[in-house]
C-alpha cells in the first residue's frame, strides 16, 4: 500500500520544496496548482527525489469554490476505489493582495488562505479518517500579528491593507487548525499548523514592495517595514518548506495534534489569538456560511 500525500500550490515555491521533501520521505505525492507545463515540470523534479517515482499533478484553481469541490471529489473517489491510503494533506495555498479584489463576491484573501483550505480540509475528512493515522498540516505566517481580531463579518470594517487582510485569514486558518484539531481528537487525524518563516517567492516578490499593503501607521515607517520584508523573506524556499516537511512527517509528532510547527522546524506556542473559542467560533460559522461543503 502507498503512503500518499497532496500538497495544494505544489508546483513552485515553499509547496514544491514541501513536494520534494514528502517524496524523498517515500511519500506518493500529488501537487495542485492552475498550470499544468509547470505542473508537469515539478512532478519530473519530484520523481527525480522520490523513491517511488509516482508523483502527479492534478489540476485547479484553488481560488475557486468550485473548483475546490471538484477536487476534493476526485481525490476522495480515487481513494475510496484504491487501497491506497490519504496519509497527508498539506494545505499549502496562500495569496496576498496589494488591491482589494473578490472572488464570487468573498475578499479573496479570506478565499485563498481560508475558505479554500477550510473546504478542501472538511471535504476530504472521511478519506483522512479512512487513512489514519493521517496528518493535515495547514501553513499559517507570522502575518497572524498585523491581523485585526474582528470576525464579525467575511472583512474587517475599514480601508482595505493586504498585509493585514492576509494575516487576518491566516489567523481565522490558524484559529480553525487549532479548533478542528480537537473536533478529530480520537479519530488517528493529527491536525498541525507550519510556519515556513520568509522565503523569497513569487507570493512575497510580488506583493512585498508596495507600500498600500500596510496600514498608513506602518506606511510611515515604509523604509524600515520594507527592509524587515526583504530580510525576513530573502531566504530559499527549501529551507521555509522544512516546518511542513516535519509537521508532516516528524515521527516525534506522531500521535500528536493541535501543534503548530514553527520556523526553525520545531514545536512552539500558537499564537495566543488563535486559541480563543470564541474566535474559533465566529470562524466556523463564517466558514460554515461562505464555504458550504455542497456547492450553493
Ligand atoms: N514566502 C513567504 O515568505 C511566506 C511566509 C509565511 C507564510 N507563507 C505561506 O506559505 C505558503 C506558500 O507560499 P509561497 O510563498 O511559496 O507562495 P507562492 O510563491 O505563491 O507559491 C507558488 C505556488 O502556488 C501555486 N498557486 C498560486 N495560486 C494558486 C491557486 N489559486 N490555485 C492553485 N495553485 C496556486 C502556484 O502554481 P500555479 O501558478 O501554477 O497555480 C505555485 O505552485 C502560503 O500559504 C503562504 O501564505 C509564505
Amino acid at each position: 500500500m502507498k503512503r500518499t500525500a497532496v500538497v495544494t500550490a505544489g508546483t513552485a515555491g515553499i509547496g514544491l520544496h514541501t513536494a520534494l521533501g514528502l517524496a524523498a520521505a517515500g511519500f506518493s505525492v500529488t501537487v495542485v496548482g492552475r498550470d499544468s507545463e509547470r505542473g508537469a515540470r515539478a512532478v519530473d523534479r519530484i520523481d527525480a527525489v522520490g523513491p517511488a517515482a509516482s508523483a502527479r499533478f492534478v489540476a485547479a484553481d484553488l481560488a475557486s469554490l468550485d473548483e475546490v469541490r471538484v477536487l476534493a471529489d476526485r481525490i476522495a473517489s480515487e481513494h475510496a476505489a484504491s487501497a491506497d491510503a490519504l496519509t497527508v494533506l498539506v494545505n499549502n495555498v496562500g495569496a496576498m493582495f496589494p488591491e482589494r479584489r473578490e472572488l464570487d463576491g468573498v475578499e479573496a484573501s479570506f478565499v485563498v488562505n481560508h475558505l479554500s483550505p477550510y473546504l478542501l480540509t472538511e471535504l476530504l475528512l472521511p478519506t483522512l479518517t479512512a487513512g489514519a493515522p493521517s496528518r493535515i498540516v495547514n501553513v499559517t505566517s507570522g502575518a497572524v500579528g498585523v491581523a485585526k481580531r474582528v470576525f464579525d463579518g467575511v472583512e474587517p470594517p475599514g480601508d482595505y491593507y493586504g498585509f493585514h487582510w492576509y494575516g487576518r485569514a491566516k489567523l481565522a486558518n490558524l484559529a480553525y487548525t487549532l479548533d478542528l484539531a480537537k473536533r478529530l481528537e480520537g479519530t488517528g487525524v493529527s491536525v498541525l499548523a507550519a510556519d515556513p518563516g520568509g522565503a523569497a517567492t513569487e507570493m512575497t516578490n510580488g506583493t512585498l514592495t508596495d507600500p498600500k499593503i500596510v496600514s498608513p501607521a506602518l506606511r510611515l515607517l515604509w523604509p524600515l517595514v520594507r527592509r524587515k520584508f526583504e530580510r525576513s523573506t530573502s531566504g530559499p524556499a527549501s529551507v521555509a518548506a522544512k516546518p511542513s516537511i516535519s509537521a508532516a512527517t516528524d515521527s516525534a509528532l506522531a500521535g500528536r495534534t493541535g501543534v503548530v510547527v514553527g520556523a526553525q522546524a520545531s514545536p512552539v506556542a500558537p499564537f495566543r489569538a488563535a486559541t480563543d473559542p470564541r474566535l474559533a467560533k465566529a470562524v466556523r460559522r463564517l466558514s460554515e456560511h461562505y464555504a458550504p461543503l455542497s456547492a450553493p
